[in-house]
């Protein structure tokens, strides 16, 4: 393994993008390959079983692509569904994945009412429910699914009527009753100014980049893998579509 192998990024589609921003932030020296697999988004409300086997499959794509040192599941649902295989299957790599925020939001609002926004396959997996119970002493926690809300971001519709709309549905019922909200999906992000403008603009929004990013490098200097340069951004998509590619870029470039 080679310290100028790429860092693998995956997500189901674009969301991912947010993370490989937080990436860009704590290594803006290295050589990234990042993968969203938008022909099968949304993952979200999928079978278990479908989730872990399209994670798997995109997953040697990447491999088949370019040499890999490490790979950031940047997607809460095929972590949720995946990782333990893909430790597995990758003894390896240095793989790491995201879970939605649960702790940020704990030491920052201990005995707060925390509401949990994700994919119904994300609430519904028992790593979930194992992070739950870490927090559910100290804290109210709600959680929130958000069927149709990844599609509309795939779209690139991040606070159009249409988007406006089915949030007010999502989260009217929590209108002055919490505190924060974690964004447990990495589409989320890019709708967060939306979500502030319905929930209120007091509520915290939080989101896991930032951790996982940290992580990635953290694991990276321990093995004396980190990378001094040239830095290079790769952006690939299962889906033929090159808008998808045009808007991943647009969503990395926003972030910096
Ligand atoms: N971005 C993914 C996540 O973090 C899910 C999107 C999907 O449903 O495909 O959970």
């Amino acid at each position: 393994m080679e310290k100028s192998d790429y860092i693998a990024v995956f997500d189901s589609g674009v969301g991912g993008i947010s993370v490989l921003r937080h990436l860009l932030q704590a290594m803006p020296r290295e050589r990234f390959l990042y993968y969203g697999d938008s022909a099968n988004a949304p993952y979200g409300s999928r079978p278990t079983e479908e989730v872990r086997a399209l994670t798997l499959a995109a997953i040697r794509r990447i491999r088949a692509e370019a040499p890999i040192k490490a790979l950031v599941v940047a997607c809460n649902t095929a972590t949720a569904t995946a990782i333990t295989d893909l430790r597995e299957a990758y003894p390896e790599l240095i793989v790491i994945g995201i879970e939605p925020a649960l702790k940020v939001a704990a030491d920052h609002f201990p005995g707060g009412r925390i509401g949990v926004m994700a994919t119904e396959v994300t609430l519904r997996e028992e790593k979930f429910d194992i992070l739950l119970h870490r927090f559910d002493a100290g804290c109210t926690i709600a959680k929130i699914p958000a069927p149709g809300l990844v599609p509309l971001i795939e779209q690139g519709k991040v606070d159009d009527a249409e988007t406006i709309t089915l949030l007010h549905r999502l989260l009217d019922p929590y209108r002055g009753k919490l505190d924060a909200l974690v964004l447990g999906c990495t589409h989320f992000p890019f709708a967060a100014k939306a979500i502030s403008q319905v929930l209120g603009e007091d509520v915290a929004l939080l989101e896991g980049g930032g951790g996982t990013a940290r992580e990635t490098r953290r694991r990276l200097a321990e093995a004396d893998l980190l990378y001094d340069g040239p830095g290079e951004i790769r952006i690939r998509n299962s889906s033929p579509d090159p808008e998808l590619i045009r808007l991943s870029y647009e969503r990395l470039n926003q972030g910096r």
